[in-house]
């Protein structure tokens, strides 16, 4: 079987953020700013291959030829609570985008992700779906996301995230591996509690200000 592939996103200007996101003295209003300017820039490389059609658009002095984007529809899933912190960034490249929210919640023991709350748009299968969280780390969580996504007829699904760990990536190759992945970085490992390390810490608290 065919792994999926992983993008780790190499422009500067991501790279210099990742290290604004990792550092544990950015406070909860940088660290936002910075997940919305990283999500903005991973998003530019998870569009850089849609296909595209030809268009004329009439400038004030004559008839330009140029190329619009192919896709009637975008769906973005984030997975709650952490997810929502790349939605900003990326509805600013696709204002258009569709969100469904799938609310999980990892069991501190266990590690399994656990079903809070879903509500997804209808007819997907021909929508352009990015699920989207900031923390690819087991990959339970991803992995129940995709199979959810699937399970509406999604077809053309890219998963979105700011850092995975090698177990992640195995687990997504393992499940799904027909799904791209986009990301600034693949750190070392998990920690003995499922923390990615180096990593960045708990994301959803750090976006949010908890516990
Ligand atoms: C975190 C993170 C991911 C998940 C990744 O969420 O935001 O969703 O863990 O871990 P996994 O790859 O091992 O599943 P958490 O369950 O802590 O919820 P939160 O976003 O509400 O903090
Ligand atoms: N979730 C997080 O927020 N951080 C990790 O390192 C792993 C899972």
């Amino acid at each position: 079987m065919t792994e999926s592939s992983v993008v780790v996103v190499d422009h500067p200007l991501l790279q210099e953020t990742l290290c604004v996101i990792r550092s544990k003295d950015t406070k909860p209003p940088e660290f936002r700013r910075a997940v919305t300017q990283a999500s903005m820039l991973i998003a530019m490389a998870a569009t850089a291959d849609l296909p595209t059609r030809p268009v004329s658009v009439e400038t004030p002095l004559a008839v330009a030829k140029g190329r619009e984007v192919a896709v009637d529809d975008f769906v973005l899933i984030p997975i709650l609570r952490a997810g929502l912190g790349m939605v900003e960034g990326i509805m600013q490249l696709l204002p258009q985008a569709r969100v469904g929210h799938l609310g999980l919640e990892r069991n501190e023991t266990t590690l399994e992700a656990s079903e809070y709350y879903l509500k997804f748009p209808e007819n997907m299968a021909n929508s352009q779906v990015f699920v989207i969280d900031p923390m690819l780390a087991t990959g339970g969580s991803a992995k129940f996301a995709l199979a959810q996504v699937k399970a509406r007829g999604a077809r053309h699904i890219r998963l979105l995230g700011v850092i995975a760990a090698p177990e992640g990536i195995a687990a997504i190759h393992a499940e799904h591996p027909d799904v791209p992945i986009y990301v600034a970085a693949v750190d070392e490992r998990l920690n003995e509690k499922g923390y990615i390390v180096p990593g960045l810490g708990d994301a959803g608290d750090r976006l949010f200000g908890t516990p």
